[in-house]
């Protein structure tokens, strides 16, 4: 397996992926505007998109954002992780968290900081498994 960064010809089944976090695209407008938005991902200094492979095929993903804080140094936020259903248990998101700190160390952040869902069990235990901690909570109003 290899984590690498994505480029434009992955931008399919990266969509691909992102189902299996949240529902599919309602539409082809929308299905064309998900494409549209994470290959602008690929383009945007502020963001990067890793992707694991194993044998040419994309079986997970990170996406990453360097967020600017005020009085801080730069902070790394993972809007998005996820492995192919088929592919999880085998060290596929713990490669896919290591890149992440790599990339984060290289841009001299001073942590990484995601959200989980309260659903998100399996999720929780995986991020304590690999060294994260649970410290806020984390509030929402729908739009
Ligand atoms: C959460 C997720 C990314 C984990 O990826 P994965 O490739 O299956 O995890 P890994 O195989 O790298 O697991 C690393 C360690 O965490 C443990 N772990 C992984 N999933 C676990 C689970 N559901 N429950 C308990 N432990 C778990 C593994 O056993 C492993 O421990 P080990 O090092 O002692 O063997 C994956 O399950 C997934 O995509 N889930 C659905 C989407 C999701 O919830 N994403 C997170 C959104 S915040």
């Amino acid at each position: 397996m290899q984590v690498r960064k994505a480029s434009k010809k992955d931008t399919k089944p990266i969509l691909g992926l992102l189902v299996q976090l949240r529902p599919s695209p309602s539409s082809k407008s929308q299905y064309n505007y998900f494409m549209r938005i994470i290959q602008r991902y690929l383009t945007d200094k502020d963001k990067q998109m890793l992707v694991a492979v194993v044998r040419s095929k994309i079986v997970g993903l990170a996406s990453l954002v360097f967020l600017p804080r005020l009085n801080q140094k730069l902070e790394l936020w993972i809007p998005e992780l996820v492995v192919d259903q088929k592919y999880r248990k085998k060290r596929v998101g713990k490669s896919l968290i290591k890149a992440c700190v790599s990339a984060a160390k290289k841009k001299k952040c001073f942590r990484i900081r995601l959200e989980s869902g309260n659903r998100r069990k399996g999720s929780h235990a995986f991020y304590r498994k690999i060294g994260f901690e649970q410290f806020a909570l984390s509030f929402q109003k729908p739009i």
